[in-house]
This record gives C-alpha cells, structure tokens and sequence, in this order.
C-alpha cells in the first residue's frame, strides 16, 4: 500500500479514527446477532444502540428519541422531504437554495417531475442568502423550506436559526443538511428551532454509509424505508450495529474536539489561505471570509484549469478537490460557484482545500512548498486561452 496521503479534502470524507474502529469492532466479529432478536446474544445489541444515540444527540443537544439513524447523509435528506410531504399532501410547494447538495437539488429535480413546484433561491457573490426573498417565497402551499447549515464547497454558513424562526411564524416546516457542520461548528438544534436535521457520519471519522435524521419531537413524520419496525417504526432495516457504534464514539470525539477545530484548524486554515494569496500570483478567495467553516478555503487561480493543479498536487501526494466529490469526474463547472456569479472560467479555476483534525503544520508547509511551482509550471506550459478571470 501506498503511505498515505498529504490530505486536503475532509470535506470529501474523512479516515475512521483509531478510537472509533475499536468502538466497532466487537460488533463486526465477537457480538454479530440482531438487535431484534429475543435472545441476549442479540437483544444486548439495544444497549449499544441507545448509548451511541445518546452520544450522536449529545453533538447536537437532541433528545435521544428525536434521532433516527439512516445509511447516509442522502437517506436523511431525501426521508425529511418525503416526509414533509407526505404530512403535508395538499402542499406541493418547496424553497430550497441554488447551492444545495446533490442530495437535495436532484430530489428536488424528481418532485418537480412529479408536478411539484420548487423554488430555489440565489446566492449573492459571497454565496449568502437574501433573507427577504427567502420570507417572500414562502406561500400557504409550502411544505418545507430545506436549506443547508453550511455549503460544502466553500465553507459559507447560512443563518439557519433565523431561516427557521421564519418558517415557524408562517407554519412552515424546515430542514437542513447539517452534513458539513457536524463536528465543526456548534450544532444545538433546541436553539436552531428547525423540524429536521441531516448528518452523516463519514465526514467526522465514523466510517461511510452511516447517517443520521433529527426529527423535532411532536412533528408528524412518515418514513421513507418501510420495513421491520427498527428505529421505533420510523426506519425499516436491521440496524447496522458496527457502524452505528462508530458513529456514537465519533460523535463523542468531535464534541470534545470541537474547540480543536475552532482554534488550532482555523489558525491552520488562515494561514494556508494567507499564504497561498500571497505567494501565488493572481489568486482570489472564493466566498466571505466569514461566517465560514473553519476548515474550509476555496481559492481561484488565475489563467489555470483547477484538473491540472490537482493532477499535480496528486503527483505530489496531496489530496485536494474541485466542486464536491459526487461531481468530479465530469467536467461540469461547480455549481456552487456558478450561483455565486462566478464566470464559467473562474469555476473551473477554483480548489478547495479542507482541512481537519489531523492536518499538522507540516502538512500545511509540504502544500505551500509545492503548490506555486505547480500553478507557476501550468501558467507557462498549458495557458487558458479565455484571459484573466473575473
Ligand atoms: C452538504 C452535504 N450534504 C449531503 C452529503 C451527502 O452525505 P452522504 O455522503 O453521507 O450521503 C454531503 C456529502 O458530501 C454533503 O457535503
């Protein structure tokens, strides 16, 4: 195996923490039985369960009972919506934002299929929202207001505590994907005051394929995977006890490391960004540089295709990334940025570089050692031919 890598993209997924694969372990080899099942060997499964909900709710100042676990932040996602809906069958109206995940926007594309209307709010340049627009798109046959706690490509955080006071004073319900904020900004869905919440797991060390929905006590709610009568009826399926386990010991690790990320990850993330604006000519942020994770930094480089910076960096053994990781792979511009006004040339122009808990100064120094040689080289041997970029 390769050594790992000089790594950029927490925000793409993270590695599962030490603490978090011995949390699972017992479950995948020694204690295996189904937590339904009526003998010990199993039903001790329950106990498991309850403690990592408990710790998961504990992240986000949640009753244990407003928890439902998924297999994925999508899941969550999709199961609020459907679930607005179906409470809700003579609304057929919903106000999202043009920078959603895919997770929403396509859901989103389907309902519209199906005769649903959808409105999705712009962003201004520095991909904030504009709260009056917000409010006036809102009409007596709007199920739900969805909109994200903070956009995964560069970092901005939207007010979701004033979004939902809004919707409340209309009798609208509201999510959020709180996918990126989990673990790195405090999350207390008591004061956020939003019906539904989605987290997942493999972007604070728990492995992939675990999620996570808040549903508000007392908020109707109609399951999206029907089955067995798990999670109090409300998630069909066999819980996946090694994973939920891991998501609880990973929940409890990004509370007590939360400050760490506030303090030592910003100073980190600051710096690399000073840094890259001022070694690298003809750079620019993309976004305010608050509110913003403190992880996340998403720069424009002049006169250079972002595919070329990375192919590079990865040469170098750095990990980094251009728009999320479920578009890459095609060439499509970042939809997120496209929203924010940027030219398509600019778009295709951008990295982001995500930081997390185990990113060291050193880490930050290797980057800053290799990356203005690599846009300096690419400048001189593949020029764009579209001129300098907005
Ligand atoms: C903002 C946001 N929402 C939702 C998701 C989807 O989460 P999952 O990969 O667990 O389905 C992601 C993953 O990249 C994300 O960044």
């Amino acid at each position: 195996m390769s050594p790992p890598p000089v790594y950029f993209d927490h925000n793409a997924t993270t590695s599962v923490g030490p603490e978090v694969l011995e949390a699972m372990l017992p479950f995948l080899m020694g204690n295996w039985g189904n937590p339904s099942s009526a003998y010990r060997f199993g039903h001790q499964l329950t106990e498991t369960i309850d403690t990592a909900r408990a710790n998961v709710a504990a992240l986000i100042h949640a009753e244990p009972r407003e928890l439902i676990f998924t297999s994925c932040g999508t899941e969550s996602i999709n199961t609020a919506i459907h679930s607005a809906l179906l409470s809700q069958p003579q609304k057929r109206h919903l106000v999202t934002t043009a920078v959603e995940h895919s997770a929403t926007l396509k859901f989103c594309q389907q309902l519209e299929k199906r005769g649903f209307e959808i409105t999705r709010l712009p962003v201004n340049p520095n991909g904030g929202l504009d709260l009056d627009l917000l409010e006036k798109s809102i009409r007596p046959e709007t199920a739900l207001v969805s909109v994200m706690f903070a956009n995964n490509e560069t970092g901005v955080i939207f007010p979701i505590a004033e979004i939902a006071m809004m919707c409340r004073s209309k009798g609208v319900l509201c999510h959020t994907d709180a996918v990126q904020a989990a673990g790195k900004i405090e999350i207390d869905v008591k004061q956020l005051g939003v019906e539904f919440l989605s987290l997942s797991g493999h972007k604070l060390h728990a492995p992939k394929g675990i999620g996570l929905l808040y549903v508000r006590r007392h908020t109707r709610f109609f399951p999206y995977i029907i089955g067995g009568g798990q999670e109090r009826g409300r998630r069909g399926g066999t819980e996946n006890v090694a994973y939920i386990a891991g998501f609880g010991r990973a929940a409890e690790l990004a509370k007590e490391r939360l400050p760490e990320m506030q303090a030592r990850v910003r100073v980190l993330r600051n710096q690399l960004e000073a840094e890259i604006l001022s070694r690298v000519p003809g750079t620019s942020r993309n976004g305010p540089d608050e509110p913003r994770l403190p992880n996340t930094s998403n720069i424009a480089f002049d006169e250079v295709e972002a595919e070329g910076i990375l192919l590079l960096l990865d040469q170098a053994g750095i990990c980094a990334s251009s728009g999320s990781a479920c578009t890459t792979g095609s060439l499509d511009p970042s939809h997120v940025l496209v929203a924010m006004g940027c030219s398509l040339e600019r778009a295709r122009a951008s990295v982001r570089f995500s930081l997390g808990l185990a990113t060291t100064e050193a880490e930050v120094n290797y980057l800053l050692g290799r990356l203005p040689t690599i846009v300096e080289k690419l400048r001189v041997n593949v020029p764009v031919s579209a001129g300098r970029l907005r």
